[in-house]
This record gives structure tokens, sequence and C-alpha cells, in this order.
């Protein structure tokens, strides 16, 4: 179906309560609206509409439910000062989809059907919108594989869908230093894996360990290689930074880890700034001689949920390794604060970043 098609809309009948922005907390509250679509190999993509949100349904044989044949994204749409909504980087969005689409054998979304979609249903659900200092609204693009057969093969046919979520900080600590366990047993990708991909099951597959860090008492695990387990590569759900001796390095985009749109801005900033960063490998035994050298001076990750969580430790199996005084660092607080600035409309985007709502 043609991106100039135009896509149905069916308004709810009563809108729902919306939460103080004070209240927020993360993806538990959604919108009056979504978006749908469904795919067969006769028609390709159809049936494009906004729909009041609600129960999806499903038979019991449909692929996603056994194979986890999914693909999901995350983006965001802010409100500015001056009233325009604001949508950061979707098309970055709209490709990676289609990134994680062409390596599960999913069929692929018009990159301009998939933005058009988002920003009619952000403009239907404006009001949703929050507007409070580090609030935004989350927008979750998914696609199922619904065929019914029990065998395994890529499916004939999907739904595609978009939820959108008025959120505040993820991990509701506000912006305080997070404390990081490294996960020296399960790994979370490995080279020639699904590791770059934002597949469900990529996900999943973290959980276990989430789970044994919190119980120590940490916020989130780091992640190392899948074949030596000797080299840093995600943090939690995020992209990971470490500066050593003023240079800021962070793991290279090799198949393993997700391209992070956060990522890449920070990449972008940095060299902007004129501040030396490189994407490389990085060991863990390079992190701990700089951090027992004095030359550790600040870490973060980065995510659209996340976006930038500053890590005030690291522990090692017995070694604890605690990064600026378990403060914020320099680098750290300048890119939260201007990747933000941005997003909100409240600094200058040089780098054509934000797209605005229309109505
Ligand atoms: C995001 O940062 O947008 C993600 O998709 C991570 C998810 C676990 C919330």
């Amino acid at each position: 179906m043609s991106v100039d098609a135009n896509i149905d809309i069916c308004e709810v009948g009563e809108k729902k309560p919306r939460p103080a922005d004070d209240e927020l907390g993360f993806g538990t509250i959604f919108t009056d609206h979504m978006f749908v679509m469904e795919y067969d190999e006769d028609t390709g993509w159809h049936d494009h509409r906004i729909i009041p949100y609600g129960p999806l349904s499903f038979e019991p044989s449909s692929a996603f439910f056994h194979y986890g044949q999914t693909a999901f994204e995350g983006l965001k749409a802010y409100s500015a000062d001056d009233g325009r909504t604001l949508l950061f980087r979707p098309w970055e969005n709209a490709r990676r989809m289609n990134a994680t689409g062409e390596r599960l054998c999913i069929p692929p979304i018009d990159e301009e059907l998939f933005v058009r979609a988002i920003e009619e249903l952000v403009a239907l659900d404006r009001d949703w919108v929050p507007s409070a200092p580090g609030t935004s609204l989350y927008i979750r693009p998914f696609i199922l594989a619904t065929e019914r057969y029990l065998g395994l093969k890529p499916s004939s046919s999907y739904t595609f869908a978009i939820i959108m979520s008025p959120v505040g900080t993820y991990h509701g600590r506000g912006n305080d230093p997070t404390k990081i366990y490294v996960e020296t047993e399960h790994v979370r990708s490995i080279a020639g894996g699904v590791g770059a991909a934002k597949a469900g099951g990529n996900y999943a597959r973290c959980l276990k360990a989430e789970v044994r860090a919190a119980r120590k008492g940490f916020h989130q695990v780091l992640w190392l290689d899948g074949q030596e387990k000797k080299y840093v590569e995600e943090v939690g759900t995020m992209n990971v930074f470490f500066r050593i001796d003023d240079v800021v390095v962070t793991p290279p985009l090799q198949g393993t880890i997700m391209p992070g749109v956060t990522r890449d801005s920070v990449l972008t900033l940095l060299e902007d700034w004129g501040v030396k960063a490189q994407e490389r490998r990085l060991s863990l035994t390079e992190i701990a001689d700089a951090h027992r050298a004095g030359s550790l001076q600040e870490a973060f990750g980065t995510g659209t949920a996340a976006v930038i969580t500053p890590i005030g430790q690291l522990q090692w199996d017995d070694l604890t390794m605690e990064i600026n005084d378990g403060r914020t660092g320099d680098i750290t607080g300048r890119v939260h604060e201007t990747i933000t600035g941005i997003q909100s409309g409240k600094v200058v985007d040089r780098f054509g970043w934000t797209t605005e709502v229309p109505d």
C-alpha cells in the first residue's frame, strides 16, 4: 500500500484520564490510541489504521508465541517550551527496525510510512506528551509474526503496531549514578548472533543475570563479549562509554551490540566539542588498570529509555571500582544536558536531529 494512502482513524469515544507529570514512571500507562497494520504475502503491508488502544487478539498457534520472530523499536516525543512537539531522529528507528527485520526474515516497512504513522499517532494523542523536565512520550513500534503454523520457518503474515506511554525516568532513580555488576557467566550476544537486532529474545536472555545482580544490590549488569569474556559490550539495556585519560572510549559496532541512536548522537557531540573519542575494544583489565592508576575518570550508559545514565560503581568479582567518587562526571553531565536540551527544544539543534510533529 502506498505511503500516500490515508491512515484510517477511529477515535476513542471517551478519553482516559491522564496522569500528572510528577507521577510518571516508565511504560505502565498507555495513551488513547495505537497504530496497527497487517502484512500478508499477497497484499504486503495493508490496512494501516489508528484505533483505540486495546488488546490485540492472536491465535495460540501464531509463530511469535513460539519462536520469538519479533522486532521492536523505542523512540520518544518531547514537548518543547514553545508548544512544538518534537521527535528525536525517528528515521534512525525506521532504518534500525528494518535492519532487525532483515536479520529475522521479517519483511521491511516503508520508512516514510513508519515515520508518518508515528507522526499521525502522536498528533492525535498530543495531549499525552508530558512537559515536565525529564518526561517524554515513549513510542514503541513492534512487529509480530502471526502465521498459524508450528513448524519453524519465516512467517508469511505479520502485525505491526505502535503504542505510546508517557514516561518519567527509566530507572526511577532520577539521574543518580548507577551501581553495575560485571557479569562473568552469562553473555548477551556472540559474533554472528543477533546482538545488534532489536529482538525480544535479546532482552529475555538478559533477565537472569539482571535478577542475580539486583539480589546483590546492583542496578544493572555490564555485559562482556561472548567469546573471551574479556571485552566490554553493553551495560543493562544501554551502550556504554568510559573516559580514561581524557579519551572517551566505547565498544565498536561489530554486530554484537545495539547500534544505539543515543550512542551515535553522543559520538557526534564529542567530535563537535573536540573531545577525543574512540570506538574500539576495551577490556576490563584496561579499565581496572586505569582505575588503579587514577585515570578512569567517568563512565556512563546511553539509551533511548535511559537517556544518559552515569555509572558510579563497577563490581568485577572482588574488585570494587568507585568511579569519580560515585558522582556524575563532567562529560556525562554535559552530554546529558545537551542531548535532553536538543530533544526538548531548549538547545539549538545544529544537527537536524529533531523533527516537529505536524498538526
Ligand atoms: C530503549 O531504550 O528504548 C529500549 O528499547 C530498552 C527497553 C528495555 C526499554
